[in-house]
């Protein structure tokens, strides 16, 4: 029998100084229970202190890039400007997931309160249709979708900066884009991550791309740390955004690359008129409540807001803190709620420029009620069993986020991808940039799994400039009016829990921002019917009690998220809470 062990994990708060730097680091905040068999088990991946900062604190997937971040709010940009350098800087240094050949989503929520979002998702081209990945029997043609030039929508990156620069933006376009140039110019030192990433897809590179020098090292050695990565035709391209905007990317000599890159080979569909037509789309953001908290997040074509909102008010009644973190009961209560929201979204959502969402009845208190009504402690649902709720009239690892608040407290939150690491590994010849293979993220065939496992639907079908479904959760959270917590990460269709319980980390079980972070994760999805988990996620207790249940549970080899958040603090000071799953870095001032 195991040997069950309460440990309380009780903390004070605990400011100490970082001698190395200018920012203090902080230690913990809350008091919460974790259940294990194993005296050392601890329930985090390791125990990485939070970065604390007065001012302005910048969160994102590498140090360069939260570095320049960091730069411009000490040059007086604001979030906005910050969070433009850090896209474009991330598009030099984290090439497997930061773009300008891809597209996401930016939520802001301003110093007065405001919030906006803004949708930069590709977009399929016009020729696209909603056979085009299936072989003359129907049977989807594997890869497709995910390799090569067919794979790519119409990048909105490029788009998305510049819209929100020239609508929030206060320092010039130019000084915000030089720091990327900068770094495409001089070479960018690899980290042991960042290099191996490449050693892993510098043959696929070689195949799609024959002859091709982009990220291969010139003497056809393996990438190692410390080596450096000069980008001199990207370089070209920023600075051409620089000089013209939006025109520099979607019009003239880099549209004209692009176009040519799409008649090589395997050929892709993407056209001058595509790249020309394309245009971000500023949404409502979905605003919904937790509790004592409101959170503000992406509204479709992506599924993250309305999903993490459904799971918050599906939880909500249950006394998840009492229970405490990873409880069984817990697990259970976050599991089958997870199952409940993922059959919705394959069901309901799409791109509402297409297609109409329930979204008022999706995130009602009365119709996730009823989405209970199947649901016993003594037995896990069976997926099969589970399909979107019904709504009467309606018919029918890779991605990068990071987070910005500045001295006035604008806080900006962004996910953004090529979708598979590296996207589609297409090089555009002469500029140098990847381009992203987000349509697979479109249902290709109703019920036929993406490239993460996700079901989609009518709702989520490829059609002509319309966006594909996605997972991305950029998100902020406020507490009594004022902004409490920015949150995000990449995962694919785990963003979404991953998001969910960052959250619920911090506000049930007062953990605090870097600990949530560093917390070990689970997900499930609906279908399939699987719970997944990181090692040492569960304890034995936990384990044996849902096998018991019914519930199908995996020990994963890797990670789950990477993310990158920013607390406030009630004494206002700001807390980063980088992933150390990753070369993930805050730094603030
Ligand atoms: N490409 C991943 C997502 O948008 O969810």
């Amino acid at each position: 029998m195991n040997l069950r062990l309460s440990l309380f994990w009780l903390f004070s708060a605990l400011v100490v100084t970082d001698s190395t730097a200018q920012q203090t680091v902080k230690e913990s905040t809350g008091v919460y229970q974790f259940l294990t068999d194993d005296p050392n088990q601890k329930p985090f991946y390791n125990d990485r202190k939070g970065v604390a900062a007065k001012n302005g604190l910048v969160a994102s997937a590498h140090p360069a890039a939260s570095e320049v971040g960091m730069e411009i709010l000490r040059a007086g940009g604001n979030a906005i400007d910050a969070a433009v350098a850090v896209q474009f800087a991330l598009a030099v240094v984290h090439p497997s997931a930061g773009n300008i050949g891809g597209g996401g989503f930016l939520v802001l929520r301003t110093s007065e309160g405001k919030s906006i979002s803004i949708d930069f998702r590709e977009k399929a081209p016009a020729k696209a249709h909603a056979d085009m990945y299936l072989d003359k029997d129907g049977q989807v043609i594997p890869k497709l979708s995910i390799l090569g030039r067919l794979a790519s929508g119409v990048p909105g990156s490029v788009a998305g900066m510049a819209e929100a620069h020239a609508k929030y933006g206060k320092l010039p376009w130019k000084q915000v884009l030089q720091p990327a140039i900068d770094l495409a110019n001089n070479g960018v030192v690899q980290t042991a991550k960042e290099a191996n990433g490449l050693n892993i897809i510098k043959k696929k590179i070689l195949e799609l791309n024959p002859g091709t020098s982009y990220f291969q090292k010139a003497s056809g050695e393996a990438w190692k740390e410390g080596d450096l990565l000069i980008q001199k035709d990207l370089a070209k391209v920023l600075q051409r955004v620089q000089k013209k905007g939006s025109a520099g990317f979607y019009k003239g000599k880099v549209a004209k690359m692009l176009v040519k890159e799409m008649n090589r080979m395997d050929k892709g569909i993407i056209t001058k008129k595509d790249l020309s037509g394309y245009q971000v789309a500023w949404r409502e953001p979905v605003i919904d409540t937790y509790k004592d908290y409101q959170v503000i997040s992406m509204a479709p074509p992506s599924s993250g807001g309305i999903a993490l909102v459904q799971l918050l008010k599906l939880v909500e009644p249950y006394p998840l803190k009492r229970w405490g973190w990873h409880s069984d009961s817990t697990i259970q209560v976050m599991i089958e709620a997870e199952r409940r929201v993922y059959a919705d979204r394959a069901k309901f959502l799409g791109d509402p420029d297409f297609v109409n969402i329930p979204t008022k009845t999706l995130t009602d208190k009365e119709y996730l009620a009823q989405r209970w009504k199947d649901f016993t402690f003594s037995k896990a649902t069976d997926s099969k069993d589970v399909d979107g709720g019904s709504i009467p009239g309606y018919e029918s690892m890779e991605t990068t986020h990071f987070s910005v608040v500045d001295k006035d407290r604008n806080a900006v939150s962004v996910t953004t991808t090529l979708n598979g690491g590296y996207g589609s590994m297409v090089v555009v010849k002469g500029g140098g940039f990847l381009m992203n293979n987000e349509m697979d993220d479109f249902s290709l065939k109703p019920g036929v799994p993406n490239m993460f496992g996700l079901i989609g639907n009518k709702a989520n079908a490829i059609a002509p400039g319309k966006r594909m479904l996605s997972s991305m959760t950029p998100t902020i959270l406020e507490k009594n009016g004022k902004l409490f917590m920015v949150v995000g990460t990449p995962g694919g269709s785990t963003i979404i829990t991953s998001v969910f319980q960052t959250v619920l980390n911090v506000i049930e079980h007062g953990m605090s921002m870097q600990q949530s972070v560093n917390a070990l994760k689970f997900h499930h999805q609906w279908l399939p019917d699987l719970t997944l988990f990181e090692a040492n996620a569960f304890s034995g207790k936990t384990i044996t009690s849902l096998q018991q249940k019914g519930y199908q549970l995996e020990k994963l080899t890797n990670t789950l998220g990477r993310m990158d958040c920013i607390l406030v603090g009630d004494d206002g000071w700001l807390e980063g809470g980088s992933d150390p799953r990753g070369d993930d870095t805050s730094i603030g001032y």
